[in-house]
């Protein structure tokens, strides 16, 4: 059994749900595994009290939280002696079209450059429309956006596209990598 720290930044929550998602995977695997917000560690919180971690971030105008960029770059020493996973949360990754998976995908080859952490294992995943809680320019600018892409335009409720099960599979992969 390990003792894993999934770590995350998250605009509006999406993320946040995604990590306990990964933490719940490593669970029924045995793990002991904490689930921190990177902008509100404590001051107990200790990185050499784990044996691995997984790092998320969302993504809003191209880029990741710079808070949590912080936080890797920080400790981008640690993650590269240990074993560790980062994945990227964007709309991007549930588009129908290549040229949009693919900037998603740059998007981490920055965020990789700019922190020095290249992550052996990295995922996109696809995240969530929360119209119920932008305000109404925001509301309006990504509907704009969603019409394009084919997504969803219905700004009376919010809209995930998360794939609990290809997620869970890129966690369990992980996860058993640590036992073996
Ligand atoms: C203002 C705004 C900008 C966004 N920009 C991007 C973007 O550049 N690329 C992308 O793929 N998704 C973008 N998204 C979609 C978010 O990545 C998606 O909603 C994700 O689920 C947010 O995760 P969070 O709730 O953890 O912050 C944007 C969303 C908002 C609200």
């Amino acid at each position: 059994m390990a003792k894993v720290l999934v770590i995350y930044g998250t605009t509006e929550g999406q993320t946040a749900k995604v990590s306990q998602h990964v933490a719940d995977v490593g669970r029924r695997l045995g793990h002991d595994v904490d689930v921190c917000h990177a902008a509100d560690l404590g001051d107990d919180f200790a990185l050499d009290a784990y044996d691995a971690a997984f790092v998320g971030a969302s993504v809003h105008e191209g880029r990741h939280q710079r808070y949590l960029v912080r936080w890797v770059k920080d400790h981008a020493g640690w993650l590269k002696t240990h074993p560790s996973a980062f994945f990227s949360v964007c709309l991007a990754a549930a588009s129908p079209f290549p040229e949009e998976v693919e900037d998603a995908e740059a998007i981490i080859d920055r965020f990789a450059a700019r922190t020095g952490w290249f992550p052996s294992s990295r995922t996109l995943v696809a995240g969530a429309l929360r119209y119920s809680q932008y305000n109404w320019l925001k509301r309006m600018v990504m509907k704009q956006i969603a019409k394009k892409e084919g997504g969803d335009t219905d700004t009376s409720q919010d809209h995930e596209y998360t794939d609990w099960n290809a997620l869970t599979e890129w966690g369990e992969h992980f996860y058993r990598g640590l036992a073996a």
